[in-house]
């Protein structure tokens, strides 16, 4: 079984546990000792099994069961034990027919304080998460111990001890809510070394990095050898915009259009782009969404820059050295304001359009990007929200570039002809094979391109089985592959050829991690690493920008409080990113392309794979390495926006390098 499946079970059998314990204790207060017995039994029952579904959990991975491991089994098991004793013997006389006080305390407090410690476990899990801590445990043993006492002192007239032994507790659950404000660490080094000013053991030695305020580290303003300069001015505003349907959106906008205006250059190229702010009161930024800028060109509000405020501006410059497809977003109250419209589309064409250049996404042949946003509950693919057509020429070869700019996953399907898919996050993959009847599921913020030979029938790109499509026709009419359904009647349809309906739900879905060929990559599994970080993803309460909330905790903690990750420039560095939760966690460091090394402790057996966002899903632990070669301060965080909002992120910063501004932002 799998973790989250594991998980889940231990959920139900947790919550079982408590029911039946309580049960117990309640029906032998009520003198039903036959039914009280019954209960136990299947109470016990259900104890054992979580003690057996943590240790299948085991194997997984440590983060999946510390917590049960550490305090909320031995908790469950010592109350049970407790339990066994005190009240078995009699529960079995006493239904055996012999008299006995089976509804005396002696029966009903252990009973019940057997359902308190189980229930105090799922609370535990429930609530607080990952790690457990001496804080969390301390409490937790505290109040368990008081609703003892309690229980006790309301079912017997005396309670030998009662004072002292609450005083203890008191005590107990007060050292533990002191031990809650013992601060975190600040930086988390991965086991390399920390000095923090000290430049002497840089590996490259290069001083320009070091003791450098993040604003210094900026792009060059001029292109390189051969390539020109490409000016954008772009300007934040609220306007209201019209989808193809003709529905009107109140969004926020990159001059008054959803998505703002594409922005393509060549490879080498400069891109320099003035953002300018009419009236987004909260603020923008731009951030180029998987291009490892400079630092300073990042976007990040109170880390590498302040938010631009209306009436303001700021000029971003890059050069075009990644090619490939990828996109911009504002990062200030980026949670709202992308999904209000403050993003567009980013693509670097290779400069010289060789035969090899045509399949890497020159502009040869049908090139389509296809931004992917939910308005108003209705999916849209750049700006149409309903079914559309793109006339491409049969034989003509089409790239489709996908982006999803959503906070959860998408799926693709294309019918009607066989594809590759060329690229992930912009970085090609080694040997793509063919495609065909497959659905690709594109986490939040990742980009897909597809490549094909157009087919004289058409093909169709569907999105979410039915929610929105594209479809590609050589004369402008319906294309095969697709049931018409959805379509507008368009005036070329008496003639259209004929429609087959393709129901596209049941294809199985790609899987990254098995496609394609391996070749020669710069690192390993096996490397050496300079630093190791492990980020446990789970749901708990925690401190974020001040506010005590329900978060999405990073090891236990929110932002800002998770430790920043400290590395220097040169470093590898391994990053496993564990999910404890029940949603799927886009991760998305800034700055830097991953490569895959495992999920759930398998290598990739295809391609290489580098990502910029990997979806990490309930029960799931990708490893990620990749080469600290771009200085600065960076955002690591789930592109889930509405998670990192709620705590989900973190920096990840190279020695030496500082910010002006209060960091404890980042949008
Ligand atoms: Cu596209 Cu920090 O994100
Ligand atoms: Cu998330």
């Amino acid at each position: 079984m799998t973790v989250a499946g594991l998980t889940a079970l231990d959920l139900v059998a947790g919550v079982a546990a408590t029911v039946v314990w309580l049960g117990a204790g309640a029906t032998a207060a009520a003198r039903r000792s036959g039914l009280a017995l019954a209960l136990f039994g299947v109470a016990v029952a259900a104890s054992l099994a979580r003690v057996w579904l943590a240790l299948a959990l085991v194997p997984a991975g440590s983060w999946f069961v510390q917590e049960k491991v550490t305090l909320t089994l031995p908790l469950l098991l010592l109350a049970a034990l407790l339990a066994g004793v005190l009240a078995g013997p009699r529960l079995i006389s006493t239904a055996r027919g012999r008299e006995g006080a089976s509804s005396g305390p002696a029966v009903v407090v252990p009973l019940l304080g057997a359902g308190y410690a189980a229930g105090a476990g799922l609370v535990v899990t429930l609530l607080i998460g990952y790690p457990a801590t001496w804080s969390t445990g301390l409490i937790t043993v505290a109040l368990v111990a008081a609703a003892v006492l309690v229980t006790w002192r309301l079912v017997s007239a005396s309670v030998p001890g009662l004072r002292a032994t609450a005083a203890v507790a008191l005590t107990v659950g007060l050292i533990g809510v002191g031990l809650a404000f013992v601060p975190a660490e600040t930086t988390d080094t991965g086991g390399g070394p920390s000095g923090a000013m000290d430049t002497g053991g840089a590996s490259d030695g290069d001083q320009m990095h070091h003791g450098q305020p993040v604003t210094a580290l900026r792009g060059p303003s001029t292109p390189a050898a051969g390539g020109t300069a490409r000016r954008f001015t772009l300007t934040a505003r609220t306007a209201t915009i019209t989808l193809s349907s003709g529905r009107k959106v109140a969004a926020w906008t990159f001059d008054g259009r959803v998505p703002g205006p594409p922005i393509t250059a060549a490879e080498g190229d400069l891109i320099e782009v003035r953002l300018r702010n009419a009236d987004i009161t909260a603020g923008v930024t731009l951030h180029w969404h998987g291009y490892d800028v400079p630092s300073g060109e990042d976007g990040v509000p109170g880390l590498t820059q302040e938010a631009v405020l209306p009436g303001h501006e700021f000029v971003y410059r890059f050069r075009a050295t990644q090619v490939g497809t990828y996109w911009y977003h504002t990062h200030e109250v980026s949670d709202l304001g992308v999904k209000m419209g403050l993003y567009g589309t980013l693509v670097v064409t290779p400069r010289k359009a060789t035969t090899e250049g045509a399949q890497q996404g020159a502009s040869e042949g049908a090139d389509l990007t296809v931004p992917v946003h939910t308005f108003a509950g209705r999916t849209v693919l750049g700006d149409h929200d309903e079914p559309f057509q793109q006339r491409v020429a049969p034989g003509e070869s089409v790239r489709l570039r996908l982006i999803n700019t959503d906070d959860t996953p998408h799926q693709f399907t294309l019918s009607g002809t066989p594809y590759r898919l060329a690229a992930i996050d912009g970085r090609n993959l080694n040997d793509p094979g063919e495609l065909s009847r497959t659905r690709l599921r594109l986490p939040a913020g990742g980009r897909y391109d597809l490549v094909l030979a157009m087919p004289a029938s058409g093909a169709v790109l569907r999105v979410d089985d039915r929610a929105g499509s594209l479809r590609l026709t050589p004369d402008g009419s319906r294309a095969s592959g697709d049931s018409g359904a959805d379509a507008p009647a368009t005036a070329g349809d008496a003639s259209a050829v004929p429609v087959t309906g393709e129901d596209t739900s049941g294809w199985p879905e790609f899987d990254p991690l098995t496609y394609g060929k391996p070749t020669a990559t710069p690192f390993s599994g096996g490397s050496r690493f300079d630093r190791r970080f492990t980020l446990v993803l789970d749901r708990g309460l925690a401190v974020s920008g001040g506010r005590p909330m329900y978060a999405h905790t990073v090891n236990g903690y929110a932002f800002p409080s998770i430790p920043t990750q400290l590395v220097r420039e040169g470093d590898l560095v391994h990053i496993t990113v564990v999910n404890r939760g029940r949603e799927t966690h886009p991760w998305h460091l800034h700055g830097h392309t991953v490569l895959v090394l495992a999920r759930d402790g398998n290598a990739p057996t295809g391609s290489p794979v580098w990502l910029d966002t990997f979806d990490v899903r309930p029960g799931e632990v990708w490893d990620v390495a990749f080469r600290a070669g771009n200085p600065g301060m960076w955002m690591n965080h789930c592109h889930n926006l509405s998670h990192a909002d709620l705590g989900m992120a973190l920096h990840l910063a190279y020695e030496g390098v500082t910010t002006p501004f209060h960091g404890t932002h980042g949008g």
